[in-house]
C-alpha cells in the first residue's frame, strides 16, 4: 500500500504549507504534505484533515475527481503521513468552518501518496485531551507533534532570534565556551565525566559559563554574550531542569546602569516583537530587604497588593501568650490584611499548617465584625492594641487580618507564600499582566547552617561594595553585595552582579567562604592568576531562557518548552537515560562496576 514518490520526481514538491491556503488560491493546483489529523468517510465523499507545522486544511476525496485516491484514501488512519496533489476549492455554501484559519476552502485531491503508515496511538492527541505526562514524555516525538505544544516551540524560536539580533546589534559577540570544563565549588552539585586519558580525573559539566565569560573579558572581548546549556544536579521543580538554557552576558566598563539598560531593551524588545506586548522601561527597582520586608520573598509580585506589615511594636501591648513568648525570644509579628476577601475555618487553619512548615510559630488570625474584633485571640487585643494594628493596616469592617510570629525569615517567607497562593485563589492576577522588576543590593553572604559556614548568597566571584570589604572579616553577614535578580510576576529570570576584578579581593572572599590560600589556588587558581594580568571592571547577568519562554506560553512547567525533558526525578523517559553503561566502557574509564539499585 505504501507508496513514495521518488526524491528526484520534481513535480511532487511542496507548494505550500496547509494553513496558508485561502479564497485567493482558489483553482491553484497544489502538492502539500502532512500527517492525517482526522479522517471522516461520509459514503461518497472523504474528508480529511491534513496537518503540518503551520496548521490544518481540508481535504476532499471526490470518486469521479480520482476513483484511485479514493479508493486509497479509505485505507488512510489518523497520523499516517501523506502527499497529496490538488485544486484549491471553495467550500460549497453553508459548509464553511468559522473556527479554522483555512475553513473556507478545501483542496480536491487529484493524487494521494501515502508515505508511511501510523501505529495505533498511545495516547489521543486531540487538543485539550489529558494524558498522563509520563506517557507522553515516553513518546515524546508524538507528544511534540501536537499543535499547542508546536506552538511554543515556534515562540521559543522567536524569542531566540530576537536576542541574537539584539545583542549582535548592541555589539555583543556571542563566543561558546567549554562544557567538558573543571569541577569548581559555585552552588550546586556538579554533573561530572570521567576522562578516559586521565584515569581517575573527571571533568564536570558547566553549572554556567562564570568563569569563562569573565575570563572572555580579561581577553579583551569587552561585550560576550552566549546562549548555552548549563547543567545542576539539583532537586528538581517545575521550574527547574537538570539542563536548561541561559542568556548568558558580560561587559567590561558598564555600571549596572548600562547593563539594566541592555537587558530592559532586549526583554521589551521580545515582548513588543513576539507577543504584542509593550513593557514600560526602565523596570522598577526595589532593594533586597525592601522586597523581603514588604513581600516576603526576594523574587516578588508586584501584581497586586497584600503586602506584610510589622506589627511586632503594637502587638507587643497584646497579651496574647504565643505572641508574647515570640516577642520575647526576639521574633516578630507579621500580618496581612486581607480586606474583603474570606476564608473558611478550614482554609485558615490549612494556611496555619502551611506557615508552620517554615517555622511559624503562631498564625492567627482576626475578623472585623459589626465593628468588634471576632476569633480567638481578639479578646488578648485590648482597644490600644487594637487601635494601633487597625491603623497600621487600614483594617475595616468586614476585613480580615492574618497574623504570623516566629523568627523573622521564617515568617517572611511563610507570608511571602501564603500571599502568592491566596491572590491566585482570590483571583487578583488579571492575565496578561507582566511585572519586571530589579532585585538590587543583595547580602553578599549567608550563613549556611547545614555547612557550618558562610556561602555566597549569589556566587563566590561577586563584588562586595566598596566601603563594606572592611567587614569580611568581622562582619561578614553584613556586607553587602553588587548584585542583583531580575523577577517576572513571582519568578526570578535572572540574576547577575558586578565582579570582583582584583586578586587580593577575590582572596578574600574565597578565604571568608573557607577556602584557605593553597585550596583557592588548587580550584581557581586560573582565575586568580587572570585577574592579575589586566582584567577590567566587569559584570553580566544570565537569563533563564526556559523560564522567560514558560512564562510567556503560559505554560506552568518548564518541561512544555523544553524539547526533550527530564522527569522531577533527572530522567529521560523516552531514551531511559540515565543507563547502565558496559564493564568494557567503565574499564576503559578506570571506573569499577556497580549494579542498578
Ligand atoms: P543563576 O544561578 O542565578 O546565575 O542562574 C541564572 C538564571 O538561570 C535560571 N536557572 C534555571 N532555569 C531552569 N532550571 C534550573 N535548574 C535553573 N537554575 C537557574 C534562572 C536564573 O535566574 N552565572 C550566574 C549568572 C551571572 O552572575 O552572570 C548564574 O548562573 O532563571
Amino acid at each position: 500500500m505504501l507508496e513514495r514518490p521518488s526524491a528526484s520526481s520534481r513535480d511532487w514538491i511542496r507548494t505550500n504549507y496547509c494553513s496558508s491556503l485561502g479564497l485567493e488560491h482558489e483553482g491553484k493546483r497544489v502538492t502539500l504534505f502532512g500527517w492525517v489529523h482526522r479522517r471522516r468517510d461520509h459514503g461518497g465523499l472523504i474528508f480529511v484533515d491534513l496537518r503540518d507545522r503551520t496548521g490544518l486544511v481540508q481535504l476532499v476525496f471526490h470518486p469521479e475527481q480520482s476513483l484511485e485516491s479514493h479508493a486509497r484514501a479509505q485505507d488512510i488512519r489518523n497520523e499516517f503521513v501523506v502527499g497529496i496533489k490538488g485544486v484549491v476549492t471553495k467550500r460549497p455554501e453553508g459548509t464553511a468552518n468559522p473556527n479554522l484559519p483555512t475553513g473556507k476552502v478545501e483542496v480536491v485531491v487529484k493524487e494521494l501518496s501515502i508515505l508511511n503508515e501510523c501505529k495505533p496511538l498511545p495516547f489521543s492527541m486531540d487538543e485539550g485531551e489529558v494524558v498522563d505526562e509520563a506517557v507522553r514524555l515516553r513518546y515524546r516525538f508524538l507528544d511534540l507533534r501536537r499543535p499547542e505544544l508546536q506552538q511554543k516551540f515556534i515562540i521559543r524560536h522567536q524569542v531566540l532570534q530576537e536576542v541574537r539580533a539584539y545583542l549582535s546589534g548592541q555589539g555583543f559577540l556571542e563566543i561558546e565556551t567549554p562544557f567538558l570544563t573543571k569541577s569548581t565549588p559555585e552552588g550546586a552539585r556538579d554533573y561530572l565525566v570521567p576522562s578516559r586519558t586521565s584515569p581517575g580525573c573527571f571533568f564536570a559539566l558547566p553549572q554556567s559559563p562564570q568563569l569563562f565569560k569573565q575570563l572572555l573579558m580579561v581577553s579583551g572581548f569587552d561585550r560576550y554574550f552566549q546562549v548555552v546549556r548549563c547543567f545542576r544536579d539539583e532537586d528538581l521543580r517545575a521550574d527547574r531542569q537538570p539542563e536548561f538554557t541561559q542568556i548568558d552576558i558580560e561587559m567590561s566598563f558598564g555600571e549596572r546602569d548600562e547593563l539594566f539598560q541592555v537587558v530592559e531593551g532586549m526583554l521589551a524588545g521580545i515582548f513588543e516583537r513576539v507577543k504584542g506586548i509593550i513593557v514600560p522601561t526602565p523596570f522598577p527597582r526595589l532593594t533586597y530587604a525592601e522586597a523581603v520586608s514588604r513581600f516576603g520573598l526576594d523574587s516578588p509580585d508586584v501584581r497586586f497588593g497584600l503586602e506584610l506589615v510589622d506589627l511586632t511594636e503594637g502587638v507587643a501591648q497584646a497579651d496574647f501568650p504565643p505572641f508574647k513568648k515570640v516577642i520575647t525570644e526576639r521574633g516578630v509579628i507579621k500580618g496581612i490584611n486581607l480586606a474583603g476577601h474570606q476564608l473558611s475555618r478550614k482554609e485558615l487553619e490549612g494556611l496555619a499548617d502551611d506557615c508552620r512548615s517554615f517555622g511559624v510559630e503562631v498564625l492567627s488570625w482576626i475578623k472585623v465584625s459589626s465593628g468588634q474584633w471576632t476569633s480567638g485571640a481578639a479578646s488578648h487585643f485590648p482597644a490600644p492594641a487594637q487601635e494601633w494594628v487597625s491603623q497600621k493596616l487600614g483594617l475595616k469592617e468586614g476585613h480580615l487580618l492574618l497574623m504570623a510570629g516566629g523568627a523573622e525569615s521564617g515568617v517572611n517567607e511563610a507570608l511571602g507564600r501564603v500571599r502568592v497562593k491566596l491572590a491566585n485563589k482570590f483571583g487578583l492576577l488579571a492575565p496578561d499582566q507582566w511585572r519586571f522588576l530589579w532585585i538590587t543590593d543583595f547580602p553578599l553572604l549567608e550563613f549556611s547552617r547545614e555547612e557550618g559556614r558562610f556561602v555566597s548568597k549569589h556566587h563566590p566571584f561577586t563584588s562586595p561594595v566598596e566601603e563594606d570589604i572592611a567587614k569580611l572579616k568581622t562582619k561578614p553577614g553584613e556586607v553587602r553585595s553588587r548584585a542583583f535578580d531580575i523577577v517576572l510576576n513571582v519568578t526570578e529570570i535572572g540574576g547577575g552582579s558586578i565582579r570582583i576584578h582584583r586578586r587580593d579581593v577575590q582572596e578574600m572572599i574565597l578565604e571568608t567562604l573557607g577556602l584557605d590560600k593553597r585550596a583557592a589556588e588548587e580550584k581557581f587558581g586560573f582565575l586568580l592568576e587572570a585577574l592579575e594580568y589586566g582584567a577590567p571592571p566587569h559584570g553580566g547577568i544570565a537569563l533563564g531562557l526556559d523560564r522567560i519562554v514558560m512564562m510567556m506560553v503560559g505554560a506552568s512547567s518548564l518541561r512544555d518548552v523544553i524539547a526533550f525533558p527530564k522527569t522531577n526525578k533527572g530522567m529521560c523517559l523516552l531514551t531511559g537515560a540515565p543507563d547502565q553503561v558496559s564493564a568494557k566502557q567503565l574499564q576503559e574509564l578506570s571506573l569499577k562496576h556497580s549494579t542498578k539499585k
